[in-house]
């Protein structure tokens, strides 16, 4: 028991994170791989950690896993892997997509290497997971064929070579405006997933909105509409809310590519499924581009050897829900958080990231019953960290002067942020629909 909570106390430590639970009753066994670490690697590692998946290496089976023994301990406790990098202590906690492990399971793989990683009895193995062969859509099951597949130009990676930023635009196609209700994404051959490290598509349309129009860096309207990142393929819109795409609109491609030692071809699919045809949602999702540095974001002042704060604010003109929280950072990023000024003065951490990667676009989608429901008149505010030290492991050159960039080098920080804008009376109506029944919580008291 001593020894788990000196573990306890190391990870606490190392990821800032919090355990509230005792100690779980697995911790008194002996831990071994076949009984309790292939279960929670079949549920938080495979989708990545397998044959033509995007992972480095394949962690199917313990002769698989048992050289990497060393490497898992090293990413479990500093939260690198899964990929899921906000903080657990504050904010809310309950998203869509969350890929994390649990305080238990993170314990026992920790108390698993540290015991020698012992294989144990085989009978005790968990049946094989099944993965789809990646050739079916996920939401075709309940929503029939995607309506429309928007497909981006082939690139082809050879086999060593820098990771490429690839960025294609493509045109949707679409002639009138249309309701989306579901989207998927993927690469379009399975070894395509292989060198796709993420793959982001983002709409651009013109759009007539003010409010969002004040926090664009781009003249138009770009909104990040979906990414791929295995774990998390696709994205059911909540009930009675959609997306509206509109004519002569776009899709901007933000690919990442990494060379995996054997020339791959790819393309990405965007699969979108609409509304039937007159079916228009009572809600609609923006998408919005939330700069977080006060004023221009070319203000961005970065000096050498030094951490920066900088912060940005939006009024919401209109009461709406939070579907989504994306911080957008380069190498120098170090956290970013959401809050929420109510009117009265009450300030709300919505989430805070506290071990931002920059390899990672994750997008932390909050389930339905604590997206917060938010008046007209929230200020939300946004503070991003940027860490120009040696200690950031990431920084190229911590003697550089860093201002705001497009390239790898040079810095950013947004937050990509989808928002549903309600009438007053449907926000009021929201608020009693959540208060009802169940008791949650929420951010509405
Ligand atoms: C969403 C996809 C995804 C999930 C889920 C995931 N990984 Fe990874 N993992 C990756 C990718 C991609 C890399 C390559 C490094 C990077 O890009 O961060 C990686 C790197 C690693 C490495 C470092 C390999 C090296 O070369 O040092 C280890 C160890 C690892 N993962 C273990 C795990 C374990 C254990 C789990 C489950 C608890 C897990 N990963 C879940 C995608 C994933």
């Amino acid at each position: 028991m001593s020894f788990s909570r000196s573990i306890k106390i190391l990870i606490a430590s190392a990821a800032g994170l919090a355990f509230t639970h005792d100690v779980p009753t697995v911790l008194a066994q002996t831990v071994t791989y076949s009984r309790h670490v292939a279960p929670i690697f079949q549920e938080k590692c495979e989708s990545c950690h397998r044959e033509g998946a995007m992972g480095p290496m394949s962690l199917v089976g313990y002769d698989e896993v048992r050289p990497w023994a060393r490497a898992i301990n090293r990413v479990v406790l500093s939260g690198e892997m899964p990929p899921w990098h906000i903080d657990k202590s504050v904010g809310i906690q309950d998203f869509s997509n969350d890929r994390s492990m649990t305080d238990t399971q993170i314990e026992t793989v920790l108390r698993w290497v540290a015991e020698g990683a012992p294989r144990g009895n085989p009978e005790d193995m968990p049946a094989p997971r099944t993965w789809s062969k990646g050739d079916v859509w996920l939401f075709a099951e309940s929503l029939g064929p995607p309506d429309l597949v928007i497909t981006s130009p082939v690139y082809t990676m050879p086999t060593s070579g820098a990771d490429v930023w690839y960025r294609p635009i493509t045109e949707t196609g679409i002639t009138r405006e249309r309701w989306v209700r579901a989207i998927e994404i993927r690469p379009s051959t399975r070894s395509g997933r292989r060198i796709t490290h993420h793959a982001i598509a983002k709409l651009q349309q013109d759009e007539a909105t003010p409010t969002q129009r004040t926090n664009s860096i781009e003249g138009v309207d770009a909104g990040l509409f979906m990414e791929w990142a295995v774990g998390k393929q696709g994205e059911m819109m909540r009930a009675d809310t959609g997306k509206l795409m509109r004519p002569d609109s776009q899709i901007l491609w933000d690919i990442h590519h990494h060379a995996v030692g054997e020339e791959i071809e790819t393309a990405i699919e965007l699969a979108i499924y609409f509304y039937p045809d007159g079916v228009v949602p009572r809600f609609r999702q923006h998408l919005g581009l939330f700069n977080v540095i006060s004023g221009d974001p070319r203000n961005l002042d970065i000096p050498p050897r030094t951490i920066t704060r900088n912060q940005g604010h939006h009024v919401m003109q209109r009461a709406g829900r939070i579907e989504n929280f994306q911080p957008h950072m380069h190498l120098r990023g170090k956290a970013m958080s959401m809050e929420a000024i109510l009117p009265d003065g009450t300030v709300r951490l919505l989430s805070h990231v506290n071990n931002f990667q920059f390899n990672w676009h994750n997008n932390y989608i909050y389930a339905d019953h604590v997206a917060p429901l938010l008046p007209a008149g929230t200020t939300l505010r946004f503070t991003a960290w940027h860490d120009n030290t040696v200690a950031n492991r990431d920084n190229p050159d911590a003697d550089q002067w860093v201002g705001w960039g497009d390239r790898t080098i040079d810095e950013m920080a947004h937050a990509w942020v989808n928002i549903t804008y309600m009438k007053d009376e449907d926000y009021q109506a929201a608020i009693a629909e959540r208060s009802r029944g169940r008791s949650l919580e929420t951010l509405q008291e």
